[in-house]
């Protein structure tokens, strides 16, 4: 069940106290009665209730002609889709049938607190041989990712795509694909934990040289499906089609582009934004866009995602319906819309016009976090503002509050930073930047703000979504009940 929250009416309620008690106080109100914030959608059970057993379990798995031995959901890698309508109760039993503890985190809601998956912050790790359920009212529609959050288990392939439809779709559209990108490390690469250790013996030089140690991996796949024996997508000539784009992979950004066709972005981790079409798009380590196109050039292409600063490709195929006889592109060919118009943060705009009121001298955030992140010399670590989790402090806000953080990168490598329980408004010049929970920072002095509102209570992580860099330090907690 959530925990009580502030209604938008209370919030504002509040707000507009808070305005009152300045201006008796002689420092002038803010404008009207109160600032109207951007908040999370609060959760609204209209719908059904949605069983699912998730068992969490080694598997043996099949990919690139070798036989691999690693964990998964229901015997698969990815795990079994999860798809539902916002207001619909998601009840999932999880059994560990690993030989570890384990959690799942549903990466990019809303949940209430005790839902969400952090061992040792929201919930007890699940013991091996041990169930337990998961139960909350989804509360936004969109395109998210499940998965556990215990260590690396994510790079073994404990993870799968959860859509949730909205009550009513206002997109037109006539086929939906959903392609969720991994790099596999099972296998040629050994276990998650061998990497890990690889890149500490390397001291942090390894792959991408000076302070940017990376893992190569051996395969990129689309739905668990290797370059050589790639997923197949129908499609009509004539068609509207839409794809949801899911990286739930550990280490590794993607360039993706579909041979042939242009692409409109009309979602940034699941949420509207004005569309914009664009050639190729990168999707960071937790990151989900979904884009349409018209399926107006009949044949058989590649729909292809690059792993960036790597060797290597994931692809899929785009066939027509009208071009059975055609055979499929060379596997790795890589589509000259790769190269052409990139989707960037500033080409977004939120499409439900919401947006954070301008910073005034009365006025702007009641808290403002600067955090640098750094790492990566000398020793496989990584920080926020030089401290390594779990040695690190509270980020600490109040219920109601308006929170904005600031990011600088002062590392070489590019960090998808994470905040669990709520979307944060990135600030860009379009004054009304998208609503996302995963955001890249680039490297060498990248820089990235946003804006949310404390408005779920708990205890929450934000982190770096590379796998590793968390394993190795990158994460808070951000806790309500700050002064
Ligand atoms: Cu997708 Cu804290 O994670
Ligand atoms: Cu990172």
């Amino acid at each position: 069940m959530r925990r009580p929250g502030l209604s938008r009416r209370e919030f504002l309620g509040i707000a507009g106290m808070a305005a009152g008690a300045l201006a008796l106080g002689g420092c002038g109100p803010f404008s009207g009665g109160g600032r109207d914030l951007p908040g999370s959608p609060q959760a609204r059970r209209t719908g059904e209730t949605r069983e699912h057993l998730l068992r969490a379990a080694p598997l043996e798995f099949e990919a690139g002609g070798q036989r691999l031995l690693t964990w998964g959901y229901e015997g698969d890698v990815p795990g079994p889709e999860i798809r539902l309508k916002e207001g619909d109760t998601l009840r999932v039993r999880l059994r560990n049938e690993l030989p570890e503890e384990t959690t799942i985190h549903w990466h990019g809601l809303p949940v209430p607190n005790a839902m969400d998956g952090v061992p040792g912050v929201t919930q007890r790790p699940i013991s091996p041989g041990e169930e337990f359920v998961y139960e909350f009212v989804v509360p936004v529609a969109g395109t998210y990712i499940y998965h556990s959050h215990v260590g690396l288990q994510l790079d073994r392939g404990l993870y799968g795509a959860l859509i949730v439809e909205p009550a009513k779709e206002n997109l037109d559209y006539d086929r939906e694909y959903v392609l969720v990108l991994d790099d596999w490390l099972d296998g040629a690469g050994g276990t998650p934990e061998d990497a890990l250790r690889r890149l500490r013996d390397s001291g942090g030089m390894m792959g991408g040289g000076m302070g940017g140690a990376t893992l190569e991996y051996p395969l990129y796949l689309v739905n668990g499906r290797p370059p050589e024996d790639p997923a197949t997508f129908e499609v009509r000539r004539g068609e509207r089609v839409r794809l949801r784009l899911v990286n739930p992979s550990a280490e590794t950004v993607f360039r993706f582009a579909a041979g042939g066709h242009r692409l409109t972005v009309t979602h940034a981790d699941g949420q509207p934004v004005e569309p914009v079409t664009v050639d190729a798009l990168r999707i960071g380590m937790g990151e989900r866009y979904d884009v349409v196109f018209e399926a107006d050039n009949p044949g058989v292409h590649q729909l292809t995602a690059a792993p960036e600063g790597k060797e290597g490709l994931a692809r899929a195929l785009l066939r027509y319906r009208e071009s059975a006889a055609s055979s499929p592109p060379p596997a790795d060919l890589l589509p000259k819309e790769l190269r052409g118009k990139l989707l960037t943060y500033a080409d977004l705009k939120d499409a439900r016009e919401r947006s954070f009121p301008e910073d005034t001298l009365l006025g702007g955030p009641d808290r403002v976090y600067r955090l640098t992140l750094s790492g990566g010399h000398g020793s496989y670590a990584w920080a926020i503002d030089g401290q390594l989790y779990p040695d690190a402090d509270l980020l600490e806000v109040r219920e109601g509050e308006w929170v904005r953080f600031e990011l600088q990168n002062h590392s070489m490598m590019v960090h998808p930073m994470h905040l669990h329980g709520h979307f944060f408004q990135l600030r860009n010049d379009t004054g009304r930047g998208p609503f996302k929970d995963t955001a890249l920072v680039e490297p060498h002095m990248g820089h990235l703000a946003f804006d949310f509102v404390a408005d779920n209570p708990g205890e929450w992580f934000f982190h770096c979504h590379n796998a590793y860099h968390l394993e190795t330090g990158m994460a808070r907690v951000v806790s309500y009940g700050g002064s």
